[in-house]
């Protein structure tokens, strides 16, 4: 496939929440049952979103989070399945990477159930020991808050 037309963007407002949810539906597995309004606030809280486009098709997504010194994580990296093998995935997440928020972090994570090869190509290592993790199922309730952030960024 030629992949020469297709375009990798930044801006978070451009974000097509519907193609978004479908796209995740198709490609991550994890991210099944999100529901629109809680991915508006994921994204308005992430920094750097890229999207990838074909034409009006949303065909790539990734978001981290980061302090922009010590630690960054990378989110839901996604390619759709007609557009894999052919090096957009890599681009994704090395546009991720060369982000400003991003590049000077002096480690980036990031969680997989089966894509280590795919990372490590890339330059990731895998880090079995160090990492925990928290289920949070009585979250306090700030969801007021969050909508509200989520609203500014998809209202313009
Ligand atoms: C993982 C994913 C993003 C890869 O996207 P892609 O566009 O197919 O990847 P690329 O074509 O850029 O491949 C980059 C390199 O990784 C290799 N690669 C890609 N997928 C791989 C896999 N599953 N196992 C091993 N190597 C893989 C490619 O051969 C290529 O190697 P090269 O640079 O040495 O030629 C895509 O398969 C996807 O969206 N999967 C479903 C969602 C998912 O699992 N996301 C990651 C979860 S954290």
């Amino acid at each position: 496939m030629d992949s020469s037309h297709i375009q990798f963007c930044l801006d978070r407002a451009k974000v097509d929440l519907h193609q978004l949810h479908n796209l995740l539906t198709i490609s991550a597995f994890w991210a099944r049952e999100r529901k629109i309004e809680d991915l508006a606030i994921a994204i308005a809280n992430s920094d750097p979103v890229v999207t990838v486009w074909d034409k009006e098709r949303l065909i790539g997504f990734a978001r981290a989070t980061s302090d922009c010194v010590y630690r960054a994580a990378i989110w839901d990296v996604a390619i759709a399945p007609e557009y894999r093998g052919v090096g957009l995935g890599r681009k994704l997440v090395e546009t991720v990477l060369s982000h400003p928020r991003v590049n000077k972090v002096e480690r980036v994570y990031l969680t997989t159930t089966h894509q280590q090869s795919f990372y490590e190509r890339i330059g990731f290592k895998c880090n079995d020991t160090t990492t925990m993790v928290l289920d949070n199922t009585h979250p306090l309730d700030s969801g007021f808050l969050l909508e509200e952030q989520a609203q500014e960024i998809f209202s313009t």
